[in-house]
């Protein structure tokens, strides 16, 4: 029998019933996506389908068909064809708008960017920017977390992205151009990312103003032989397979890439990281003493004193387990797929789900416990399976950012908690799914309190 024939003869995915003819189960999953997703896995288990705006969603969760889905080639689950909505963002002939090999050789320019001695820099850049952004609060006060994250992590990126001339601007315009950028990111977007709509024609004026704006960056740096420390500069210098430089639109495209899959994301994993910990304050406790010992003689910031605070990363490692950024990653299927006794059809979606992957009892005990140590030498619970936890992915489409991303939130709580006593205003704070990539919903807010001097705890 060919494989073909085998293929009929396997069964579609269990299917979750109800939903609405063609649109299916659109608006549940609009409005608590998470909820759906660990309905069908309590129902079906590892594999199962549900109607999405006229497209079937299968949904893998569990290691082994996290890995199944992970180790699929890009020609038979693509990641390019799922993601679309980013073209209108990272613009034409970047990473989802172009092959997967090319896309490939695109992201290998910045792995200079994120070799040791840079990261080295960007610990320092970081840190100033965190201490002059925390600067600004008074001896006492609210703010919202997400707010504050967002705004930092936006002076990080664009420090350590695009360098200092562009840092320094971006107080002015460069916020109205990335919320307008970021305004083309929804679900539906994911569907009909050029309808005619002003959301969609305000991100692509601000895409326009962007290229300008890096544009005259690069040209001042050629004219002047400028040399920076940030990812720019990298990508300034490299050189397609073919000895071909970068164009200016290529550069401005990567280096949104990068914004767009590093600063949200980040915002959002340092602020659950935040709200958790302060709901959980017992675990602080040895957060504080590290910080005491590495940090608590004025010692600068480096690699080597982040890599000792390893209970606050236990705490950030927890945050991404119960509150993964993305609680989704998607493909569309262009060849059928066999997992087990299931065909998963060509023309069909796929996603992983990390939020359900993440709360398997066999993998993480008591799941719903908020426990950083289960990370803990001997306990290692993540360890247990290569695709048990996937708040940065897995496979070849994994996040490259994910030291980046976890250096950056040390940082900024280590600046946070050596400089501030810090209280939950609200009693609960919920996920809001509105937004593609998850975080608490607003206001998120928390008082703070300066100690009296910044390095006494
Ligand atoms: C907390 C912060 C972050 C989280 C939670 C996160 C999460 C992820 C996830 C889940 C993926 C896989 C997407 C998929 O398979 O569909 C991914 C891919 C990616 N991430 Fe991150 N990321 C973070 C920070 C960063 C940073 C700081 C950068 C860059 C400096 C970055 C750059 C990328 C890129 C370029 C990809 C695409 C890789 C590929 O498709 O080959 N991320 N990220």
């Amino acid at each position: 029998m060919t494989t073909a024939t085998l293929n009929t003869l396997k069964k579609s995915p269990p299917r979750l019933p109800g939903g609405l003819p063609y649109l299916g189960h659109i608006f549940e999953f609009q409005r608590n996506p998470v909820g759906l997703l660990q309905r069908g896995r309590d129902q079906f288990g590892e594999v199962f389908s549900f109607l999405l705006a006229g497209s079937w969603m299968t949904v893998f969760t569990g290691p082994k068909a996290n890995e199944a889905y992970f180790r699929a080639p890009d020609d038979q689950l693509s990641a390019k064809e799922a993601y679309q909505f980013t073209v209108p963002i990272f613009g034409k002939g970047i990473a989802y708008d172009t092959t997967p090999e090319i896309m490939s050789e695109q992201l290998g320019f910045v792995f200079p960017a994120l070799r040791e001695e840079r990261l080295q820099r960007y610990a320092q850049l970081m840190a100033t920017e965190a201490e002059a952004y925390f600067d600004t609060w008074g001896q006492e006060g609210e703010v919202d977390l997400l707010e504050a994250m967002n705004e930092l992590t936006i002076f990080i990126a664009s420090r350590c992205l695009i360098g200092q001339e562009f840092r320094q601007n971006v107080s002015t315009e460069f916020p109205r151009l990335y919320k307008d950028l970021e305004g083309g990111i929804n679900l539906l977007a994911f569907f009909q990312p050029y309808l005619p709509l002003p959301s969609f024609q305000r991100r692509d004026k601000a895409r326009v103003r962007m290229v300008e704006l890096i544009s005259q960056i690069i040209a001042q740096r050629r004219s002047r032989g400028i040399e920076g420390e940030d990812f720019l500069q990298t990508l300034m210098t490299a050189h397609y397979k073919d000895g071909t430089a970068l164009s200016d639109d290529n550069i401005t495209g990567l280096l949104l890439t990068l914004l767009f899959a590093g600063q949200h994301t980040s915002a959002v994993l340092a602020t659950w990281t935040g709200i958790l910990l302060l709901q959980h304050p017992q675990y602080l406790t040895p957060i504080l003493t590290e910080q005491q010992e590495y940090l608590g003689n004025g010692q600068e910031m480096s690699l080597n004193v982040l890599r000792q605070l390893v209970a606050l990363e236990r705490s950030i490692k927890e945050a991404e387990r119960l509150r993964p950024p993305l609680i989704m990653l998607m493909r569309k299927v262009l060849r059928d797929l066999e997992y087990g006794e299931y065909c998963i059809s060509a023309g069909s979606l796929a996603m992983v789900a990390p939020a359900v992957s993440h709360r398997i009892p066999e993998i993480f005990p008591n799941p719903e416990r908020y426990d950083p140590d289960r990370f803990s030498v001997g306990r290692e619970e993540d360890r247990k399976a290569t695709y048990a936890l996937l708040g940065f992915g897995g496979g070849r489409h994994r996040c490259i950012g994910q030291t980046f991303a976890y250096q950056q939130v040390k940082v900024i709580w280590s600046v946070l908690l050596r400089r501030f006593d810090l209280k939950l205003v609200h009693q609960e704070y919920q996920p809001d799914y509105s937004t593609f990539v998850v975080g608490p919903r607003q206001p998120s807010l928390v008082s703070y309190r300066r100690k009296p001097q910044t390095t006494s705890f």
